[in-house]
């Protein structure tokens, strides 16, 4: 059986676009690796300057790897919004998109339902199985769209006037 596990956090990546294109970069190579070593797949969101992951394994796998991610200092304020077994993975690799403007710009549906998780992330009273369906949605549906861009990894939320 498959386990997934979603959280949110809150990104504690600072200094320019250069730094925060880095630090990002650092995220995806060790995860890409480390996960593939686990049997993880999954999805990492980043954006209104906060951390949105999905991470599907067997269940040691998945909280071994999460114990690892919460006490990294890049964020923080982890919190786990869903963590339940699923009959199978939705997702068949791992990866990682950035550019939630993008999708507000461009996809008005995944823009509506970006609204909804947003929304449904800061208020823990909301039916958090409606949240993972949505996150799945939207990530599975980023994943389709021949048209997205690969990650853009502009720090939404970082200082952008300090010069490289
Ligand atoms: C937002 C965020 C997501 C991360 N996702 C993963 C991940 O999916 N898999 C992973 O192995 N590490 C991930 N990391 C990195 C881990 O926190 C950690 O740095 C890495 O696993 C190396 O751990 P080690 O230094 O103990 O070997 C993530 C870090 C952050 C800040």
């Amino acid at each position: 059986m498959i386990s997934t596990l979603i959280y949110s956090s809150t990104s504690c990546l600072v200094g320019d676009a250069f730094q925060f294109d880095r630090e990002m970069e650092k995220i995806r190579h060790v995860a890409a690796q480390r996960n593939e070593e686990h049997g993880i797949t999954g999805f990492l969101f980043y954006f209104d300057n906060r951390f949105v992951q999905i991470l599907e394994g067997e269940f040691e796998a998945v909280t071994h790897i999460y114990s690892r991610i919460r006490h990294d200092e890049r964020h923080k304020g982890a919190r786990i919004i869903w963590f339940s077994e699923i009959e199978g993975r939705d997702f068949s690799k791992w990866s990682m998109e950035c550019s939630m403007n993008f999708i507000e710009r461009n996809h008005s549906e995944l823009s509506v339902k970006l609204k909804f998780i947003n929304r449904f992330i800061s208020d823990t009273s909301q039916q958090p199985i409606m949240l993972r369906d949505l996150l799945v949605s939207v990530a599975l549906e980023m994943q389709r769209r021949q048209d997205f861009p690969k990650p853009q990894l502009v720090p939404l939320a970082a200082n952008r006037n300090t010069s490289r």
